[in-house]
């Protein structure tokens, strides 16, 4: 174990060679800044004053020339080789809800939910803990690195864990989870990790945008506010976007949330109508960040928002709300994975 220390914090912790100074950091309950924790955000930049450390990944996009100029690192991509003396600006927003821990998780079951998209069902000796909207890191055998998914079940007492995970092409970590693991095989999981995270405090009505695999955490928020007693008379809105109509999970699937088609209203679009040579589609057709302005017009401002999927739908609900409508960015919740 190395010792690091956080400069004019007042502040250190212990961090194993085979664990990155952020987790390590989270582990030990300190708020060292982060989102994506797999090298992609750059919320996790750091400086080494003293001391050296290893970076699992070099070229990891966050890092911008300039930061490598300056000798910044990402707390996520950094293991300790010494003890060091570190500068980050700790961000009380990122303190762990739960202690993360990483531990043995068996597979139990697999189902198809679209063409590409998949449900995995895990289970661990250890309760399920965690805050709707999080997200855990998966170590797979041979594939580089952790890989971000989010649960979209609810936390539990028996220690299970579902995943809803698109499969990418040419990624190493989908190919793993739908050609070869199989029910019985055992993996790491890692976490609870992730900020866009359920808040049952807010007293506004919910909107959840989601695309692709976005629609994992968002389920497991819209369902947890779903059964929540202070939200028994709010209605929830989900919108959810795909290519094609293939990419649109069916309602056996989405009538999983708990009051589906009564007080959650679910709202669909695709994009790319020449995905639907057939004509089958009778929904909209459309961006669907352009679906929550036109749906929600001028009550833009009046909602919650969790925001979960690929980096252009992301960006463009962003830009949609917080710049074109000035919604405050303190009601939009997302983690940035790009
Ligand atoms: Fe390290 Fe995103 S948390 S780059």
């Amino acid at each position: 174990m190395y010792k690091i220390v956080v400069e004019n914090s007042g502040t250190s912790f212990e961090c194993g060679e085979e664990d990155t100074l952020l987790r390590a950091a989270l582990r030990a309950g300190i708020a060292f800044p982060y989102e994506c924790n797999v090298g992609q955000c750059g919320s996790c930049r750091f400086e080494v004053l003293e001391g050296e450390v290893r970076s699992l990944w070099a070229e990891a996009p966050a890092l911008t020339p300039r930061d490598h100029r300056k000798g910044l690192k990402l707390g996520c991509q950094s293991r300790p080789v010494s003890d060091c003396r570190i500068k980050v600006r700790l961000d009380q927003s990122c303190l762990p809800l739960f202690q993360p821990l990483a531990r043995d998780a068996e597979l139990v079951s697999i189902r198809d939910v679209t063409h590409d998209m998949r449900e995995f069902s895990f289970k661990t000796a250890e309760q399920a803990r965690f805050a709707p909207g999080q997200y855990m890191l998966l170590h797979l055998p041979g594939v580089p690195g952790p890989r971000a998914y989010s649960m979209c079940s609810q936390p539990n007492e028996e220690g299970e864990w579902r995943f809803l995970i698109k499969r990418v092409p040419e990624g190493k970590g989908s190919e793993y989870l739908f050609d070869h693991i199989r029910p019985g095989q055992k993996i790491t999981l890692d976490g609870p990790y992730g900020l866009a995270y359920f808040r049952e405090d807010i007293d506004r009505e919910i909107v959840c945008v989601a695309g692709g695999s976005g629609l994992a955490p968002l389920i497991s928020i819209a369902t947890a506010a779903a059964y929540h007693p202070a939200f028994k008379e709010r209605r929830i809105r989900f919108f959810f976007g795909g290519r094609g109509p293939a990419d649109i999970c069916g309602d056996d699937y989405l009538r999983l949330l708990p009051g589906f088609g009564d007080r959650i209203t679910f709202h669909s679009s695709i994009s790319v109508p020449e995905m639907d040579p057939n004509n089958m589609w009778v929904g909209p057709v459309g961006f669907i960040h352009e679906s929550v302005e036109g749906l929600l017009g001028d009550k833009l401002q009046d909602y919650e928002y969790y925001i979960a999927g690929p980096p252009p739908m992301l960006q463009a609900t962003l830009q949609m709300l917080a710049i074109k409508h000035k919604v405050n960015v303190e009601h939009i919740h997302f983690d940035r994975f790009f």
